[in-house]
């Protein structure tokens, strides 16, 4: 039996289509400004592809490309200045940073009222506690496509895969707290894939191309993948060894057409959350 598609394409749509309709109830659109240091190729798709939403949605958008070699204060300075601008109530700095900028310092500076990524530490914290203010995009979209293909989540085992802030982390906290017993599996965890056969549900965010094989999968589980990598010729591949595992799983979400459109409706949606609190719309 081949796995239900989750669609996070389509559902990306019509998120956005109904979020662009409700536009016009604001006094002015909602600002989302994206700064981009250097030029990594798939970062400036990546910020390429959340401007042209923003846009399509009617939003106010913003784009700062600064060269790889910006100073700390250089780039201080500019989120200090596009903060200052009452039309901006998002400010996304695309991550990674070139080496030498400490991006831990960077993002303390995003003042948490404009934190649309929900990097920041008290947004993190918030979370951590169950009392989400602003949540990161990825995890968030993650949740609204489970919820939307009604996975069932309360008592069941979720397994994640990765450890990172902008991920792994925050996804382990909202799976928990949607009642799953969560393991959060990295690159120390001595056997990922024994973790993983015991899971109802499997998100892999770990950045290695089609690691997560079928024999991984217990029959009907959901699977979930996060990753984004260039396969040998040059192929867009996730982390799920996708042609072998769609026959085992129950549900499981295109690498592209997955989790990467979920990711950028919820910066939309974060940026409208920001913008209504600036505007004083509860
Ligand atoms: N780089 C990869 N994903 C993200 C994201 O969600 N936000 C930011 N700021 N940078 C990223």
């Amino acid at each position: 039996m081949s796995a239900q598609i989750l669609d996070g394409r389509a559902l990306a749509r019509q998120l956005n289509t109904a979020l662009a309709a409700r536009v016009p109830e604001l006094p002015r659109p909602p600002g989302l400004a994206v700064i981009l240091v250097g030029a990594d190729p798939a970062s400036q798709v990546y910020v390429r592809r959340k401007g042209q939403v923003a846009e399509r949605l009617g939003f106010l958008h913003q784009q700062h490309d600064l060269p790889a070699e910006t100073s700390r204060e250089d780039l201080l300075a500019r989120i200090h200045q596009v903060v200052a601008d009452p039309n901006i109530d998002g400010l996304l700095v695309q991550l990674p940073l070139p080496a030498h900028l400490d991006a831990s310092e960077i993002m303390d500076a995003v003042p948490v009222t404009h934190d649309v990524d929900g990097f920041t530490p008290p947004n993190t914290g918030l979370l951590s506690q169950g009392r989400a203010n602003l949540v990161a995009c990825t995890p968030l979209g993650i949740m609204r496509l489970l919820e939307h293909a009604a996975v069932p989540l309360s008592g069941r085992e979720a397994v994640v895969i990765g450890r990172s802030n902008i991920v792994g982390r925050p996804m382990a906290m909202l799976l928990e707290q949607a009642g799953c017993t969560v393991t959060l599996c990295h690159s120390r965890t001595a056997n990922v894939a024994a973790h993983c056969r015991r899971a109802d549900v499997v998100v892999a965010a770990v950045g290695v191309a089609q690691m997560v094989r079928a024999d991984w999968i217990k029959p009907g589980a959901t699977v979930i993948d996060v990753g984004m990598n260039r396969g040998s010729d040059g192929r867009l591949v996730g982390d799920v060894a996708f042609d072998e595992v769609v026959g085992h799983a129950g549900a499981i979400t295109p690498v592209p057409g997955g989790v990467g459109p979920m990711t950028i409706a919820m910066l939309m949606e974060n940026t409208w959350r920001a913008s209504c609190r600036a505007q004083g719309i509860s």
